[in-house]
């Protein structure tokens, strides 16, 4: 068995630092990894970014993040990625990593994903040249995530991302902003490899639970949805 402790969007600045720091204290009893689904800022700056280094570096267990689009606000992502890369924070995008854990190979693949809407209500690769490069990003998000996925050498898959790759976790959100909350092509890019669970942020008035088109597990961690520091998932038989 694989225990995977999950949360996202905890937009960290001074006023935050500490508050999740006694739970943090407690994972190496209780999981093997810390996956961080995006939103660690609230404006990406370097300076919250160093709040952030303070509130999840040096903990018991390895901790791996993708970016999400507050991190990215301020222009700031070389920035931001050093200094959590400097507190032994590994940042995903488009890329994936294999752990050694007890319970088996765990790899997990991350990319912060795009907006697009999904299936029948998306956008689509068509007329202005700002349309048509709104859909490239989604579409080159979806299949750096893909590939790093079908790459990985691992007894058990992970999907990482902060946008969301299926509607049923964006429940509770408004259905206007639901293609600003996630793309279909994320999902496929998840269905495309024997993916165990999908992990993602960004909807703060969604819902917790989901599944892909082909069957993947979908859960929402986004702290406002959890309501707690993080979630635990032990993935192994089944998965809980
Ligand atoms: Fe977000």
């Amino acid at each position: 068995m694989i225990r995977i402790a999950a949360v996202g969007d905890v937009h960290v600045d001074e006023d935050v630092v500490g508050r999740f720091r006694p739970a943090l204290e407690e994972l190496p009893d209780c999981a093997d990894v810390l996956l961080l689904a995006g939103d660690l800022t609230r404006h990406g700056t370097e300076s919250e970014a160093r709040c952030v280094a303070r509130e999840f570096g040096g903990l018991g267990v390895p901790v791996i993040t993708v970016l999400g689009n507050h991190d990215h606000q301020c222009d700031q992502v070389p920035q931001v990625v050093k200094v959590l890369e400097d507190a032994g924070i590994t940042v995903l995008e488009g890329t994936g990593m294999v752990l050694e854990c007890t319970g088996g190979r765990l790899g997990v693949a991350g990319v912060k994903g795009f907006g697009g809407g999904f299936a029948g209500r998306c956008a689509s690769d068509f007329g202005e040249p700002e349309m048509k490069a709104f859909v490239r990003t989604t579409n080159e998000s979806a299949e750096a995530l893909g590939k790093a996925l079908r790459e990985m050498e691992c007894d058990l898959l992970v999907a990482l991302t902060h946008y969301s790759p299926v509607p049923d976790t964006l429940a509770g959100e408004p259905l206007e902003i639901y293609p600003f909350l996630g793309s279909y092509q994320l999902g496929q890019a998840i269905d495309s490899a024997p993916t165990a669970l999908a992990l993602h942020g960004h909807a703060h008035a969604g819902t917790e639970r989901g599944t892909t088109p082909g069957g993947v597990r979908v859960r929402n961690v986004a702290h406002p949805v959890i309501k707690q520091a993080y979630s635990i998932f032990h993935l192994g038989d089944h998965l809980e």
